[in-house]
């Protein structure tokens, strides 16, 4: 059974408030928050400030996947604004370890984020520092994308990666999950899964997170 993580991005942002209330009463484990620079990638969605409302909503671990460049310039700001873990992205971080670090030592889950284009390979010195590896199906940026197969090869290599090393570090799949694709990924591996528009583009999104769930 993996950790559910619904994407506010593709919510009613007119009813924010509601559509929190969607999920609390839900199967969710998790509160997505998808952060865009307009640099880091070519979108632009929301920051601490809107997170900070949504945090007052809810107990769900609140999930910050940051698509931002220079990170560590916000890390205090997305703590006050009461964010339970941060994403990072490897790509934007020449100083990842230090980002890491500065990310635990706020007492935040720390996690590291891969592009489509980034092996799995270049976690091989960061991944006993971290809580949880995001990889990314979709080129980050946009939701409602179409999910890149290539995926599940790097679901697996990464299962193997941490399962040698004994590690106790979480598998995030992010982009164009599905009911269809869910159960693969588990298979290959993946422990938690964040989905968008199959969430909250269903007709009835607390029973489309129960079917996650039940996967
Ligand atoms: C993409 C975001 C995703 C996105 C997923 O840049 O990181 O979290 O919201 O949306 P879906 O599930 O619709 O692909
Ligand atoms: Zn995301």
């Amino acid at each position: 059974m993996a950790i559910i993580a619904p994407s506010l991005l593709a919510s009613n942002f007119i009813n924010l408030e509601a559509e929190c209330k969607m999920l609390n009463e839900s199967e969710a484990d998790w509160f997505h928050l998808d952060v865009m620079d307009g640099r880091f990638v070519p979108n632009i969605s929301f920051g601490p400030m809107v997170i900070e409302f949504i945090r007052k909503t809810t107990t769900k671990f609140c999930d910050a996947h940051l698509m931002i460049q220079h990170p560590e310039q916000m890390t205090d700001q997305f703590k006050n604004a009461g964010a339970d873990g941060l994403t990072v992205h490897i790509e934007a971080c020449p100083h990842l370890h230090r980002n890491i670090e500065q990310i635990k030592s706020l007492g935040m889950k720390a996690s590291v984020a891969i592009n489509p284009h980034t092996p799995v390979a270049e976690l091989a010195d960061i991944i006993h520092d971290i809580d949880m590896v995001c990889v990314m199906s979709v080129n980050p940026g946009f939701g409602g994308q179409k999910f890149i197969q290539h995926t599940y090869e790097k679901i697996k290599q990464l299962r193997k990666m941490i399962d040698e090393k004994k590690l106790n570090v979480l598998i995030e799949i992010d982009g164009g999950v599905t009911i269809e694709n869910a159960p693969l990924l588990i298979n290959a591996g993946a422990t938690v899964l964040v989905a968008g528009n199959t969430v909250f583009k269903s007709a009835d999104p607390k029973k489309t997170i129960s079917l996650l769930k039940a996967v």
